[in-house]
């Protein structure tokens, strides 16, 4: 049974697109509606567009949209129903049985606060562990590494015995199933099907979101027998997605401090914690990710800087060129700490105490130095060679600077650092400059070359016909506009009159909603449509909405379609062969044309 359109009003109604969409963007006001870093892709510049009258978002970067529904499938991952329950739920409003999708949809949602519960269970049953008999390599293993006991509460930190099924044993007798905490990732099963506890002799440190629900756990290793792993990090499961999260966000998401510490270990983001620096987080085994930066750092922290904290070693160095990259494509400004004498912060507060740490914070160093550093660390200045080596790449480098000032400002301190002149090294940089432009037009000539015989994923027919395809959007976008012009569009075209397949099948959908009489809001087709194909109708809706909404040129749009079907028809006389012919006929016949 179809849910009936009230309900999804309603739903729409108590959920506010734009309070939904403000905890996960920050809005700014723009008229009477907002702008919005994109949640879904990676830009320095605004090009989300929220639209409190129609209730939709829209992005012009990566052309996603629709509304609250389409909204939430994409943030939490979930189909359509999924959403829907998810958002009925939140402001209370009961569904209507509605058959097999809601039942999917309660199942998932069900399963979701099920392993929130299971992994609420797990932690506490760590945090007993800890502080029992069995812990005690455990706790001792925290604090000999320096936390105190209240940092231990504070994060929750636990210990996973060194059993193959004590927490298999403890959730069962509490009602769990072993299927379900593998999938929880609390369990492991084997090849010969064994199943066992998936954390064995490690601290426990749980993953906790901005909402609070513990979603993972990351065990670090007691005794180091160099066989397993250090630390053991939950799987992903459907509450937890690898390079999503970012480990003590909880607790870095309410600090005062004007920067966020990015560092690579969870031990890292606790000490640092506990020495007052409670804007630290870190990355959770994986390299830093688009995802962590947009729904977490860039959420957080739009307009502050990051100050990247690495582990001081080639590992670290290299991770931070990345993270450098992946902060400056989604418009974060960021600083490199640079650690010296020390592998890491939790090692640096541990040999140099908070307030140096502080200092360092303070004098961390742009990206532009910290690249120049690493120049200079790769190449062997001892030789000729590795200092030539140096300067090539260095000047290379600033070549790339556009700011005349900044530039300008780098050039002096390499002259200085390499004994060469800042004329000869201007003079090199101008070269560089000159040739960088010319093959960046013809670069830039390729791109466009490209992009206008780029596929189009959506509707991969529109290459093929693309007056046709004009006249079709031109059509759809009538239909948005005026419904009632649909029996003067149907009087001269049919739906197999749209050559190609995705307008046609948006054609139909059209009809049929409103020959049903039911809603041709864009944000109501996300039942039929996917998440990208609603952000495409979208857009031919906004690309048309200036144009003059006459029946001529409605007319216009039509007589393109309708030569295309007489060309087609003439063909069946004058050109086919015999075969094609036979087979034109008989699609006519199917189609009842
Ligand atoms: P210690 O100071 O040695 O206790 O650890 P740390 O917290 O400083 O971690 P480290 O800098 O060695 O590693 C950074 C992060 O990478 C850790 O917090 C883990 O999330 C992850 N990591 C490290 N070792 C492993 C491993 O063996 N397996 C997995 N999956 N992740 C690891
Ligand atoms: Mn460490």
């Amino acid at each position: 049974m179809a849910l009936p359109d009230e309900f999804f009003d309603q739903i729409r109604q108590a959920n506010d697109i734009v309070t939904v969409m403000s905890g996960y963007a920050r809005l700014k006001k723009a008229g009477r509606d907002y702008t919005c870093l994109c949640p879904f892709h990676s830009e320095k510049t605004p090009s989300c567009h929220v639209y409190t009258d129609s209730q939709s978002f829209y992005c012009f970067g990566c052309g996603l949209g629709g509304d609250v529904i389409t909204f939430t499938r994409l943030t939490e991952n979930l189909d359509y129903m999924g959403a829907v329950r998810l958002i009925a739920e939140r402001s209370g409003i009961p569904v209507p049985e509605d058959g097999e999708d809601g039942e999917k949809a309660k199942a998932e949602l069900r399963k979701r606060s099920r392993i929130y519960e299971m992994n609420k269970l797990a932690a506490k049953f760590f945090v007993n562990n800890l502080l029992s008999e069995e812990g005690k390599a455990g706790l001792a293993f925290l604090r000999e590494r320096g936390l105190n006991d209240n940092t231990i509460r504070k994060y929750g930190l636990g210990y996973a015995a060194d059993s193959w099924d004590s927490l298999k044993r403890h959730m069962n007798l509490h009602g769990y199933g072993d299927a379900e905490m593998i999938e929880a990732s609390l369990l492991k099963q084997n090849e010969r099907g064994n199943i066992y506890d998936m954390f064995r002799g490690r601290v426990m440190f749980p993953v906790i979101d901005r909402l609070k629900n513990i979603i993972a756990f990351s065990g670090r290793i007691v005794n180091d027998d160099g066989k397993s792993g250090k630390y053991v990090n939950s799987a992903t499961t459907p509450v937890y997605t690898k390079g999503k999260h970012l480990f003590s966000i909880n607790f870095a998401k309410n600090s005062k401090k004007d920067c966020v510490i990015l560092c690579e270990g969870n031990m890292d983001a606790v000490t640092l914690n506990q020495a007052g620096f409670d804007n630290a987080v870190a990355i959770l085994g994986t390299a830093l990710t688009p995802e962590q930066v947009r729904n977490e750092l860039r959420f957080y922290w739009e307009g502050k800087k990051a100050v990247i904290a690495y582990d001081c070693d080639k590992a670290g160095a290299k991770a931070t060129e990345k993270t450098i990259g992946m902060l400056n494509q989604a418009g974060m400004s960021a600083k490199v700490l640079e650690l010296r004498g020390a592998k890491d912060p939790d090692d640096y507060i541990k040999m140099f105490g908070a307030e140096s740490f502080a200092t360092l914070v303070d004098k961390s160093i742009p990206v532009i130095s910290f690249k120049l550093n690493q120049f200079k660390e790769n190449a062997d200045t001892d030789t000729p060679e590795g200092r030539a080596d140096y300067l090539r790449k260095a000047v290379e480098f600033l070549s790339e600077i556009n700011n005349q000032y900044e530039r300008r400002v780098y050039v002096s301190e390499l002259a200085e650092d390499c004994k060469v002149s800042v004329d000869w090294i201007e003079e090199q940089i101008g070269a560089k400059r000159k040739s960088n432009r010319y093959f960046q037009q013809k670069d830039d000539r390729k791109a466009l070359l490209k992009s206008t015989t780029k596929r189009d994923e959506i509707n991969p027919d529109s290459n093929r016909f693309p007056a046709e395809v004009r006249a079709e959007n031109g059509i759809i976008a009538f239909l948005f506009h005026s419904p009632d012009k649909l029996p003067l569009i149907l009087r001269r075209l049919n739906p197999v009159d749209f050559p190609t397949v995705f307008n046609r099948k948006l054609f139909e959908t059209l009809i049929l909603r409103l020959t049903k009489r039911q809603s041709i809001d864009i944000s109501s087709l996300g039942g039929e449509f996917s998440a990208e194909e609603v952000g495409r109708i979208k857009k031919v809706k906004i690309d048309n909405a200036d144009l003059p909404f006459t029946d001529e040129r409605l007319n216009d749009y039509i007589n393109v379609l309708v030569e295309l079907k007489q060309k087609a028809n003439k063909k069946t006389s004058d050109e086919m062969t015999n075969e094609e012919a036979l087979e034109y006929i008989n699609k006519r016949v199917k189609r009842g044309g």
